[in-house]
C-alpha cells in the first residue's frame, strides 16, 4: 500500500525525531536564548541593600481595548449568492411549550402542528427551561510565572477559543429548534443523561460571553450552528427557519463587532431528530462509538443542502468553515464515512467554486495519538500507525491525498463503500488545512492474537481500534497528569504528533480544540479554589510551549490553536468535567474568569509577533 509506506516512514522519521526531543539522562537542556550582559550560566549575581517597604498594589486589569473588525469580506453578500439556493422559503414556528394548546394546522406538512409533533416525539423526560441572565465582569490577578522562552508565534498565528452549540445554548426548543441527536441520547439510546436542557443558556447569553472574551483580547471565536435551528425540518425544500437565521447573523455580527473572527462548524454531533425516523435501521459494524444518523439515505445531500443555505448567507463574513466536528465519534458505519466524505468535498467544492469564497473550508478530526509502547518494535510501530491510521487516514488519505482508505479502515469495516478513480479526483485537495483536536496520547500494542483477528471480529473487547492501549510507558510511569476525562491529559507526544500530521497530509495544521478537565474540580466547595486553576494554566503553557517547539525547531506549519472550551459546559451527560477556562454558576448562570484564562492569554500575547 503506497499510503502505508508513507506512513511508515514518516512515523520512522518521527520516531527518530523523539529521541532529540527528550533526552533520558537528566535535565532538560531549555532552549532559551535569554541573556543580560552574557550568559546566566556564568554570570555572578550583584547582591545590594535597598530600603524596604511594602509595594504589593492589588492587581486590576481593565479590559482590553476592542478594535472592531475585521471589516474584510471573504465572499459576495448572500443577495448575489441567493441564486445557488434557490426558492428558499422562510418561516418562523417561536418556542415549543409543552403545556400549550395543540395547533390546529396539521393538514401543512411545515406547520406548526407538525413542528410540535417531532418535539412529541422527542419525548423529553422533565423539560424546563429557565430565563434570561446577566454576568459580572470580575478580573482576577495575573500570573507571576511564566516559562522564559525566546519563541514567538507567527504573525499569522490565529489563537482563539472554541465551543459547540448543544454543550452551551440551552434554548433548544426555542425559536423554531427542533430535536437533535444531543437530545434523544438523553431518552435511552444509552450515551449519557444530562440534568437538564439548558448547559449555559449562550443562545441567550451569547453577547456577554463574546464580550468577555473580547476584553480578554480574544482574536479567534470557532462555534457551531445546529442544522436544526436553520432547517427545523431538516431536508432540502422545507422552510429556513427565520429566527435561527437572525439570531446566528446578529451573533456573527457582534463578534466582528468586538474584533472577533468567527470560525464555524457545520455539524458538531448534532443530528436533527429525522435522520433517526423510521424506516431507518442502521446496518454493519460500528465504526466509531456513535450513531450520527450519517448513514441515513437523505443525509448527504440534506447536509450539503444545510451546509450551502449557511454559507451563502454568511461566507461574506466568516472567513473558516468547518463542514464535521470529529465525524469519525458518530460514523455508524461505512456508508457513513462515505456521506461524511462525500458531503464534505461537495460543500468545498461549493465553497471555493461556486461561491468563490476567499476564506478556508476544513474539517476536525479527533484522534488520541498513538505511540508504539516500544519504539524498537515493529509490532508495536505497526500497532501504532494501525490505531491511528484507522481513525486519520480514513477521512485525510482521501481528502488531503487523494488516496484511498487505507488498509486499517478496510479491514476493519468490510461494508466500506470503495472510491473508484473518480471519487478520489474529486475528493483530493477538498481541505485547506488539518484540524485536529489532540487531547492526549496513548501508548499502544498489538492485542494478543494480533490485529487482523480482532479486525474480523465485531465481539473482540478491543474492536474497532484493536490495540492495547496504556496511560503509562513501559517505565511505569504514567505518560500525563490525571484529568476528570480522558483519564491523562498531556502534551507528552504533541510535538511528535504535529510532526507526523504535517508529513503525513502535508498541509498546515491547525490545533481545533486543545484543553484540559483538571481532576475534581467540580467538587471544589469554594468557588474561589475552581477559580485557582494551576494545573489548567501549566498545562496550556506546556502544551503551547511544545507547539512552539514544533514551528520553530520542526519546521511544522502549525497555523493556529482553539483553547477548548471558553466556559465550564454540558459535557454530553454531566457537568463534572470542566474544560472550561471560565467556572459557570449553575444557578444564576454568572461566569467567571479562571486564573488559567490570564495565563493563557498573557502566554500567547506576549509571544505573538506585531
Ligand atoms: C549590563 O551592562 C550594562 C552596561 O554595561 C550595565 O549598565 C548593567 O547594569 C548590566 N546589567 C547587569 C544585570 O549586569
Ligand atoms: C426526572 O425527574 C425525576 C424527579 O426529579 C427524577 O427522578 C428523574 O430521574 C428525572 N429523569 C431524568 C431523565 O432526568
Ligand atoms: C429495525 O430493526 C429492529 C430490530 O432489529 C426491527 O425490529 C425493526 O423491524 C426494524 N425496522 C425497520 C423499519 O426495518
Ligand atoms: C492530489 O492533488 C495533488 C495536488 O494537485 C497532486 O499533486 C496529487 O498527485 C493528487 N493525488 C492523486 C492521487 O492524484
Ligand atoms: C465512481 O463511483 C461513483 C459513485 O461514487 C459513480 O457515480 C461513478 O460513475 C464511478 N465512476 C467510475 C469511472 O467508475
Ligand atoms: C471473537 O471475540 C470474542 C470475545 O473475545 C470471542 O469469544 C470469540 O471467540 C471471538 N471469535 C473468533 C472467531 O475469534
Ligand atoms: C501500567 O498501568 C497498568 C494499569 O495500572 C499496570 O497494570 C501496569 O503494570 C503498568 N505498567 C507498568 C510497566 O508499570
Ligand atoms: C470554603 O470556604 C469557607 C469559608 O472561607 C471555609 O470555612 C471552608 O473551610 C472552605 N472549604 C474548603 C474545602 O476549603
Ligand atoms: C452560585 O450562585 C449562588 C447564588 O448566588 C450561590 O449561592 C452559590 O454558592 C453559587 N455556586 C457556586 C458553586 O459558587
Amino acid at each position: 500500500m503506497r499510503s502505508a509506506a508513507i506512513l511508515v516512514s514518516s512515523w520512522a522519521t518521527a520516531a527518530l525525531a523523539q529521541q532529540v526531543y527528550a533526552p533520558a539522562d537528566g535535565p532538560v537542556v531549555r532552549p532559551t536564548k535569554c541573556s543580560v550582559n552574557g550568559s546566566y550560566a556564568t554570570a555572578t549575581p550583584i547582591y545590594s541593600f535597598t530600603p524596604f517597604s511594602f509595594t504589593q498594589t492589588e492587581t486590576m486589569r481593565t479590559a482590553t481595548s476592542v478594535i472592531p473588525g475585521p471589516t474584510t469580506t471573504y465572499a459576495p453578500p448572500y443577495e448575489s449568492l441567493s441564486h445557488l439556493v434557490p426558492d428558499l422559503a422562510t418561516t418562523t414556528w417561536g418556542n415549543w411549550d409543552p403545556n400549550a394548546a395543540a395547533a390546529t394546522d396539521s393538514a401543512d406538512p411545515y406547520g406548526q402542528a407538525a413542528w410540535s409533533a417531532i418535539w412529541e416525539r422527542a419525548n423529553l423526560a422533565n423539560f424546563t427551561e429557565r430565563g434570561m441572565y446577566s454576568t459580572t465582569l470580575v478580573l482576577p490577578p495575573p500570573s507571576y510565572f511564566q516559562p522564559q522562552d525566546s519563541y514567538y508565534f507567527p504573525k499569522d498565528f490565529e489563537f482563539g477559543v472554541a465551543g459547540s452549540a448543544s454543550q452551551i445554548e440551552g434554548a433548544i426548543a426555542d425559536e423554531g429548534r427542533t430535536p437533535t441527536l444531543m437530545e434523544i441520547i438523553t431518552i435511552g439510546r444509552g450515551e449519557g443523561d444530562p440534568k437538564d436542557y439548558i448547559t449555559n443558556e449562550n443562545y441567550y447569553l451569547y453577547k456577554q460571553d463574546i464580550e468577555r472574551l473580547a476584553a480578554m483580547g480574544v482574536k479567534y471565536y470557532s462555534f457551531s450552528i445546529p442544522w436544526a435551528r436553520i432547517l427545523p425540518f431538516a431536508l432540502e425544500g422545507s422552510p429556513v427557519n427565520k429566527q435561527g437565521l437572525d439570531h446566528y447573523e446578529d451573533l456573527i455580527d457582534f463578534a466582528i463587532a468586538k474584533g472577533m473572527e468567527p470560525h464555524v462548524t457545520l455539524i458538531h454531533f448534532d443530528t436533527p431528530l429525522q435522520f433517526y425516523a423510521d424506516p431507518y435501521n442502521r446496518t454493519g459494524p460500528t465504526v466509531g462509538r456513535g450513531d450520527g444518523g450519517y448513514s441515513h439515505p437523505e443525509f448527504q445531500d440534506s447536509f450539503v443542502h444545510y451546509g450551502k443555505v449557511v454559507m451563502t448567507h454568511f461566507a461574506d463574513r466568516v472567513p473558516v468553515w468547518y463542514t464535521f466536528n470529529e465525524p469519525l465519534l458518530y460514523c455508524e458505519n461505512g456508508k457513513a464515512v462515505d456521506a461524511v466524505i462525500k458531503s464534505h468535498a461537495r460543500l468545498y467544492h461549493f465553497y471555493h467554486e461556486e461561491i468563490q469564497g476567499a476564506g478556508r473550508v476544513s474539517i476536525k478530526f479527533n484522534d488520541n495519538f498513538g505511540v508504539p509502547q516500544d519504539p524498537a518494535k515493529a509490532e508495536d510501530v505497526e500497532a501504532a500507525n494501525h490505531f491511528n491510521e484507522f481513525q486519520l487516514a480514513t477521512f485525510a488519505n482521501p481528502i488531503f491525498l487523494g488516496q484511498d482508505y487505507p488498509e486499517a479502515f478496510k479491514m476493519t469495516i468490510p461494508d466500506y463503500v470503495p472510491l473508484n478513480e473518480t471519487d478520489l479526483a474529486y475528493l483530493n485537495g477538498t481541505a485547506d488545512f488539518l484540524g485536529i483536536d489532540p487531547y492526549t496520547a496513548t501508548v499502544v500494542s498489538p492485542p494478543s492474537g494480533g490485529i487482523a483477528a480482532c479486525a474480523a471480529n465485531l465481539s473482540d473487547p478491543l474492536f474497532p481500534y484493536c490495540v492495547n492501549q496504556y496511560t503509562n510507558t513501559t517505565t511505569g510511569w504514567n505518560i500525563g497528569y490525571r484529568s476528570e476525562s480522558y483519564v491523562y491529559m498531556t502534551p507528552t507526544y504533541l510535538r511528535t504528533y504535529l510532526n507526523y500530521l504535517w508529513n503525513t497530509w502535508r498541509h498546515p495544521v491547525v490545533i481545533t480544540e486543545f484543553g484540559f478537565p483538571v481532576f475534581h474540580e467540580a467538587e471544589a466547595e469554594n468557588l474561589s479554589d475552581q477559580l485557582f486553576d494551576q494545573p489548567r494554566s501549566d498545562y496550556y503553557v506546556q502544551f503551547l510551549s511544545e507547539t512552539l517547539k514544533a514551528i520553530w525547531e520542526d519546521g511544522v506549519h502549525v497555523a493556529g490553536a482553539f483553547a477548548w472550551s471558553f466556559a465550564d459546559n454540558w459535557e454530553f451527560g454531566d457537568y463534572d468535567q470542566h474544560f472550561g477556562i471560565q467556572t459557570v454558576n449553575r444557578t444564576t448562570m454568572e461566569r467567571r474568569y479562571k486564573k488559567s484564562f490570564f495565563d493563557l492569554v498573557d502566554f500567547v500575547a506576549a509571544r505573538t509577533q506585531k
